[in-house]
């Protein structure tokens, strides 16, 4: 059977330390504990879709080292058919965290392995690619993999690009490549240059990514669910989400992508507020247990009103 939802992305080693707050500015604070984990945004979606249900596979590329041996072995036991090739000569892709007690969190990322993943690579997953559902891409690999990607799959079927990390410059055919975009408000902030304080700098900022040739614009707000809008409907929509208490906000964003793709794939005829709202539900569940992947919910452990 072929994989609904197919990622393009990075694979990350977890390095987290667990501390009272953020650290400020050459500042030195004693942390709590430490985790080593595996992360990295491509391969959270993947996975956060993957325990809803989804049939997935991941194309990446991974370090000749033992977390890299590591990972192969995550990805079968998520049952994802994984089109991994090993750098030789390099390390795994590495995120340093900091996660502070109320929940928010701190990154900074090396590419490692990620960096050296090929237009070749994706030459010899082109059937993979081609006979997805959706098509799932961030922004933690180059570019020109991402775009590459995105050109093998274009009228097939739906692409859905998180620009995570942010970059002031996003190759210009990006926009007609992918079809939904989907940040956080401070990465919307970078990309567009638009300073986020309330719905009106929101709606000019999204109408900014319409005109460029988007078709559908996802900003994630944390606690408070997300807006969204498109060249049908270029009005802002808001979608709330319920508050909790969070311990741990690494990879909401991921969980929100992951199940986002999981309702387009296998709820097709659902409307686009409908699966924000549902997405929202499953990041909010995740922002309630540390870590990444084990922060995920599973099927079973979710209402099924969801998949209603
Ligand atoms: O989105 C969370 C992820 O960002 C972490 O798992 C880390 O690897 C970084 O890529
Ligand atoms: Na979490």
């Amino acid at each position: 059977m072929s994989s609904k939802i197919v990622t393009v992305g990075s694979c990350m080693i977890d390095f987290t330390c667990f501390s009272p707050r953020l650290p400020k500015s050459g500042e030195t604070i004693i942390g709590n504990r430490y985790e080593i984990k595996y992360g990295g945004k491509g391969a959270n979606q993947c996975i956060a879709a993957s325990k809803l249900g989804a049939a997935t596979a991941i194309i990446a590329s991974l370090g000749s080292d033992i977390y890299g041996q590591e990972y192969l072995k995550i990805f079968k036991e998520e049952n994802i058919d994984a089109y991994i090739q090993i750098q030789p000569n390099q390390h795994s892709g590495i995120a340093h965290i900091t996660v502070a007690e109320n929940g928010e969190n701190s990154i900074v990322i090396l590419l490692g392995s990620n960096a050296l993943m090929t237009i070749n690579h994706m030459d010899s997953s082109t059937n993979v690619i081609e006979n997805a559902a959706v098509l799932l891409c961030q922004f933690e690999i180059p570019l020109e993999i991402t775009l590459h990607a995105l050109k093998i799959f274009k009228g097939r079927g739906l692409s859905i690009v998180n620009g995570a990390p942010a970059t002031k410059d996003v190759h210009p055919d990006l926009w007609k490549l992918c079809d939904i975009f989907c940040v956080n408000e401070t990465e919307m902030e970078v990309i567009t240059g638009v300073q986020l304080q309330g719905s009106s700098s929101m709606q000019q900022a999204i109408v900014k990514l319409l005109d460029k040739g988007c078709n559908t614009v996802i900003v994630t707000l944390g606690e408070q669910g997300a807006v969204y809008a498109s060249q049908e409907d270029r009005t802002i929509k808001k979608v709330g989400t319920t508050r909790v208490q969070p311990v741990d906000t690494t990879g909401a964003g991921d969980a929100f992508l992951g199940a986002f793709a999981y309702f387009k794939a296998y709820h097709p005829t659902l409307s686009m507020g409908e699966c924000v709202r549902r997405a929202c539900v499953v990041a909010t569940e995740s922002v309630l247990k540390f870590g990444t992947h084990a922060s995920f919910p599973k099927r079973s452990s979710l209402s099924p009103d969801l998949f209603a």
